[in-house]
């Protein structure tokens, strides 16, 4: 990490690009027509978390979790499902209209707040026994020890953050190539983002998004684990998968018999491709 760094003008910046792709992005994504997100199984009572994340975080029932950059909620809706009491927070104000909208036609018990991720302990009240975060949040943030510093202060004593991404080996090939070449830095500064130009969204959905440009960071292993630590948490576990939630690049292939997961084609060398941690709040 640098020595110091200074939120600034510039970081807001970036993150208002994001934000106007994420809101082209959510109004998408709640249509479902690619199919991806399973609105209408989810409507229809269906779970959707995914093989990983149901192992890992075990019975949810009567804890209160905060899911942050919770999308249009729907993985927030499955936890209250389980039996969770859920706040769930994300920047983009159409995801969170969705959000609450398919909380109504549920009645699950989960509440959603619009905002940004910095900025939910002034936003979000009280203490958690969870703060969940998953699978494409933390690359779209600049600073990660801001970021773990939040999710620290959402927790109770003895509360735990579950994170689950993309693994930044993984994320520092380029998706575009062939045979995923060596793309960009392992680690990406706060201030020089990897700036993309995507006309359509991840979903496989062709309608053409209007704010095409997006800034994102790659934060190494040790980055996020050191910050975590320097928040006040204890690592529990680091487990890496062979696995993702989502085609990252077009070589990948599905995983038979699983929903919505992929993996490196057979003959390709075996990289992680996601990871997750487990941290106590001291
Ligand atoms: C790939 S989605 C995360 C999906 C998540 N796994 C879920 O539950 O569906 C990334 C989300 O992060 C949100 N986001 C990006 N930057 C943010 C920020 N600074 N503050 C709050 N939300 C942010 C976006 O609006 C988007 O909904």
């Amino acid at each position: 990490m640098p020595a110091f760094f200074f939120w600034d003008e510039t970081m807001t910046d970036y993150l208002k690009v994001n934000l106007a792709n994420w809101n082209d992005r959510a109004a998408i994504h709640i249509k479902d027509e690619a199919g991806g997100y399973r609105v209408k199984e989810f409507l229809e009572g269906a779970d959707n978390l995914h093989g990983i994340e149901d192992r890992e975080i075990g019975d949810v029932r009567g804890k209160r979790i905060a899911h942050l950059q919770c999308h249009f909620g729907i993985d927030t809706l499955c936890l209250a499902r389980r039996g969770a009491s859920c706040v769930g927070l994300d920047f983009s104000p159409v995801a969170i209209t969705a959000a609450r909208d398919l909380q109504k036609q549920t009645g699950l018990d989960a509440s959603f707040v619009e905002g940004n991720v910095y900025d939910a302990r002034a936003l979000i009240e009280g203490n958690f026994d969870m703060v969940y975060v998953t699978w494409g949040a933390i690359g779209w943030l600049p600073d990660v020890v801001r970021w773990a510093k939040v999710m620290s202060s959402l927790l109770k004593p003895g509360g735990t953050l579950y994170l689950l991404e993309g693994h930044p080996t993984l994320m520092a090939l380029n998706e575009k190539t062939p045979n995923l070449e060596h793309g960009f830095d392992w680690r990406t500064p706060p201030n020089a983002p990897i700036v993309e130009d995507e006309a359509t969204t991840y979903t496989g959905d062709t309608t053409p998004v209007t704010a095409t440009t997006t800034n994102s960071w790659i934060h190494p292993l040790s980055d996020i684990i050191n910050a975590v630590i320097g928040a006040g948490m204890r690592l529990d576990y680091l487990h890496e998968h062979e696995e993702l939630a989502w085609q990252f690049a077009s070589i990948m292939v599905p995983i038979e018999g699983k929903r919505r997961m992929w993996i490196l084609p057979e003959g390709f060398p075996k990289l992680p491709l996601a990871f997750s941690l487990q941290a106590t709040k001291n």
